[in-house]
């Protein structure tokens, strides 16, 4: 009898996971794969190539979420509102980049200070992109 609960656990565990991820969109698993690139940075402390490196990893991924769009700006109705709202998704997406370009100019100027300030700013657009297009669960 413990056999099978057990087995009844991992099984619902197992299945618990694999449809966490499956729900995961797109999208979602790109802003994922630049997310970890930008928490690697850490690790690269003043191994600045190695830093460079994941900051030009990590606008990649962010230049593949620019054919996705948001789950919370799909749903809306077809119209102007909703093309709108696709032109401005663009639009912080880029501010985001711009950003991420400015984190590797940083990194070449081999400045802590303007490093930080730059990471600042990456983190702020990440901030103003998802209070706006993140949906609320
Ligand atoms: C460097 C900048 C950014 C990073 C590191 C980042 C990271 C992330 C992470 C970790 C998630 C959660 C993924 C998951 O559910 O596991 C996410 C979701 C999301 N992010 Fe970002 N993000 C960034 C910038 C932006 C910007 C600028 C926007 C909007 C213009 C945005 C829009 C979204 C949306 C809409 C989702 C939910 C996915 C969906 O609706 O399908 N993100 N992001």
């Amino acid at each position: 009898m413990k056999k099978f609960f057990f087995t009844a656990l991992v099984t619902s565990l197992l299945f618990s996971g694999s449809s966490l991820a499956d729900d995961e969109t797109p999208l979602a698993k790109k802003m994922d794969e630049a997310s970890t690139s930008l928490k690697l940075l850490r690790r690269a402390g003043d191994d600045y190539a190695k830093a460079i490196a994941l900051v030009q990893e990590a606008q990649g991924h962010l230049l593949e979420c620019f054919q996705y769009v948001p789950v919370k700006v799909e749903k809306m109705a077809d119209g102007k509102e909703k093309q709108e709202a696709i032109a401005n998704y663009k639009k912080m997406l880029a501010q985001s980049y711009q950003a991420l370009c400015d984190l590797e100019i940083a990194y070449l100027s081999e400045d802590l200070d303007k490093i930080d300030d730059a990471m600042d700013v990456v983190k702020e657009s990440r901030g103003d992109g998802h209070d706006v297009f993140v949906e609320e669960n």
